[in-house]
């Protein structure tokens, strides 16, 4: 287990004594990015966009937070790493992005696991967009199974074919947990035989990373995935930045999401032709989230650094390159300590016999969280119960709205909680006994 008593010192929601287990919708800020933050507001001025001390610094600090960002999955360079204000907005850039690649009778596989983020798109780009331009493009929805929450590889593989654009699913579904084959999925999209404008054939693979990146290793170059998203608000940083992996190939190819200010080539623009930066510019126009973006990078360094000893900094605000075993064996503590959590979570609440648990059963095949309903109260009445027992939780449909509807619950909603690596067994206790006093 991660060294919780420490780690728990950081953090004021904790002192305030909250019981923090909604994580999986947004994680707490410890008193590190909190006194950064504090620091950086009378230093900062905008990047790119001044010659003052403070615009330079300014400027190199926000430009070092790609790097670290791309190393902490394994990306290249900061060339692969576009950052947006959330994961949704970065799944929403690869559609606007591709958009103009479509071409009728085309298809894009996604599945009825999927955060609304990682299905809507792709629904609209199908139903609200290429129609108008008189283009068909199917949108295809894999199955799992109600019993076990995994994901049904067979029914994706009949629905990947050579006119599969792109394969889109969650790395962990936010309500079931499940922890998704990403290889395999992988191995299906390269089998299509797409032919891709590069002369690729193969299809295009995105992967929602919101829950799984903040909890394990993700390393791009292994999975070999084109494009991964996910938001740093579920890995200690504050609102306001997610992230967009994407292959180089790619990017260079791809129409640029966002118009405007500083996604140019210095000085060509003229009324016949404008001429684009290069990565990751390409895709920041506008003035961006700076102070949000050095947090976001800070917050990388400081998971690492927790979960390798809380008791002192080997990166945080640290300008070394972050160590792949480093990496590696932190990311293998903070599964290791989440599954424990979760695992705790299922043997209390798997005891409540009203209680119906979704996902799968077994602790390894899941991130840390666990949604449930039960037959005789209302997820809402058991989170307004909970929250009145001080235990924060989420009902409701965690924005994965079709898989409610595949179990038929109605309301579309069920209760969860989430843990993250400063809950410790005593929280997981405290929240699963109060589930059973509000069921009572
Ligand atoms: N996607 C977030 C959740 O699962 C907001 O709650």
């Amino acid at each position: 287990m991660l060294r919780t008593k420490k780690i728990r010192k950081f953090f004021p929601a904790i002192k305030a004594g909250r019981i923090i287990s909604n994580n999986a919708a947004s994680t707490q800020v410890p008193v590190q990015l909190l006194d950064l933050l504090k620091k950086l507001v009378v230093q900062y001025d905008n990047v790119h966009r001044g010659q003052s001390r403070s615009s330079l610094i300014t400027t190199e600090k926000f430009e070092a937070s790609y790097d670290t960002i791309a190393q902490f999955i394994n990306a290249p360079s900061r060339k692969n790493i576009i950052l947006f204000r959330n994961a949704t907005e970065a799944i929403n850039a690869v559609m606007y992005s591709l958009l103009t690649e479509f071409k009728d009778g085309d298809n894009v596989v996604t599945t009825f696991m999927e955060h609304n983020s990682n299905y809507v798109p792709w629904y609209g780009l199908c139903k609200e967009i290429l129609p108008k331009f008189g283009v068909k493009v199917e949108c295809r929805l894999a199955k799992f199974n109600k019993e076990t929450g995994e994901l049904d590889l067979e029914h994706l593989k009949s629905l990947v074919d050579k006119r599969t654009k792109l394969v889109c699913a969650v790395g962990a579904s936010n309500f079931l947990g499940t922890i998704n084959p990403l290889k395999e999925i992988k191995a299906i999209a390269d089998a299509s035989g797409y032919l891709q404008p590069s002369g690729e054939a193969r299809s295009y693979v995105l992967i929602d990373g919101a829950q799984i990146v903040p909890n394990m290793l993700i390393d791009v170059r292994e999975l070999d995935i084109d494009f991964l998203a996910w938001s740093f608000h579920k890995m200690l940083a504050p609102f306001g930045v997610g992230a967009l992996y994407g292959k180089e190939e790619l990017l260079v190819k791809m129409k640029p999401f966002l118009y405007g200010g500083d996604m140019i080539a210095e000085g060509q623009v003229s009324p016949e032709k404008v001429a684009f930066n290069s990565l990751p510019w390409k895709f920041t126009a506008g003035t961006p989230n700076i102070l949000g973006t050095i947090l976001s990078a800070q917050a990388i360094r400081l998971l690492i650094d927790f979960a390798l000893d809380p008791r002192r900094h080997k990166y945080f605000l640290a300008d070394n390159k972050l160590e792949a075993a480093d990496i590696k064996k932190a990311m293998a503590e903070i599964k290791a300590h989440e599954q424990a959590l979760v695992g705790e979570a299922l043997k209390i609440l798997g005891s409540m016999p009203s209680l119906t648990i979704f996902g799968p059963k077994d602790p390894t095949r899941r991130t840390s969280l666990v949604a449930f309903s039960c037959q005789d109260k209302s997820p809402f009445a058991i989170a307004e119960g909970l929250s009145k027992l001080g235990v924060e939780s989420r009902a409701g449909c965690h924005c994965a709205t079709l898989a409610h509807h595949y179990y038929k619950l109605n309301p579309p909603a069920s209760c969860r909680l989430s843990f993250y690596i400063y809950n410790d067994l005593e929280d997981v206790d405290r929240a699963c006994w109060a589930v059973k006093k509000c069921i009572n």
